[in-house]
């Protein structure tokens, strides 16, 4: 069976303005979503508010970091180890039977975007009943230094390189985008009505949606779903999802 790949958003793990702050209530009832899915899963999550503000304190909003800053890169990881751990906590604590990976030695970057995907541990821990769970991160850049890389573009690459029956990206999605049934991102024009978001590396909804580009245009299920509404990352893991958006090309 092929496994699905969910993106837990960082901005339901944690609380935007308050750094380094773990949302355990929000984190709980999603746990409880995911061990009622019986199927083989990999979770992706963000990082909130454990890996923004330093991207501003530290300046690398740009995403990229010179080896000699390897002290920060320490330093950030060391608060996405944490809010890593509070997560499987969570799942562990709700049945499911979560093991962490180190982002680092599934991925490589370069030029400040992902170049190698390696998925045999996750296969081996799939085809062993475990559920392995990953995060974005900052990681050694081909060549020289650091590149951030961004959990939603590691979901979509995960789900391309797996393969994987599903990729849902459950965030904080208001308004409109919770509510249409399919929303087509395969041209710029389509993301012209979503601003950048300028102050966070991975960009944000925009960056977001373009992650997902790839995936879509190959043809994998592609779903967003607004993960503070209680059910409906369930539903999105469900055979037929009736409430999550669905991501297309036109
Ligand atoms: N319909 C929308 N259009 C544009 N922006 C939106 C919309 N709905 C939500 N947003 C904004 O996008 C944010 C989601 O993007 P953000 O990158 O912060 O979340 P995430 O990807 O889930 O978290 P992380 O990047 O930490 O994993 C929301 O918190 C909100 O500010
Ligand atoms: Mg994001």
């Amino acid at each position: 069976v092929r496994p699905v790949v969910l993106k837990l958003g960082g901005s339901l793990l944690t609380y935007a303005r308050r750094e380094g702050v773990f949302s355990r209530r929000r984190a709980r009832r999603l746990a409880e979503e995911l061990a009622a899915f019986r199927g083989p899963l990999v979770v992706v999550h963000g990082t909130g508010s454990f890996g923004k503000p330093p991207a501003r304190r530290f300046g690398y909003l740009t995403g990229r970091l010179r080896t000699e800053r390897a002290p920060v890169v320490s330093k950030v990881e060391g608060a996405l180890d944490r809010l890593r751990g509070l997560l499987l906590e969570e799942l562990r604590r709700a049945g499911v039977r979560a093991v962490g990976v180190s982002p680092a030695s599934l991925f490589e970057c370069r030029a400040g975007s992902i170049s190698r995907c390696e998925t045999w541990p996750l296969v081996r821990l799939l085809q062993r009943g475990l559920t392995p769970v990953t995060s974005g991160g900052i990681l050694p850049n081909a060549g020289a230094g650091f590149t951030v890389c961004s959990s939603d573009d590691m979901a979509a690459a995960l789900a391309m390189a797996l393969p994987v029956r599903r990729l849902i990206f459950a965030t904080d999605a208001r308004g409109a985008l919770s509510r249409a049934r399919s929303l087509p991102i395969g041209s710029t024009t389509h993301l012209a009505w979503l601003a950048p978001d300028l102050a966070d590396v991975s960009g944000g909804m925009r960056g977001k949606l373009e992650a997902a580009r790839a995936p879509v245009r190959l043809g994998i299920e592609t779903l967003i779903v607004n993960g503070n509404r209680p059910y409906r990352v369930h539903d999105a893991l469900a055979p037929v999802p009736s409430h999550a958006t669905r991501l297309v090309s036109r």
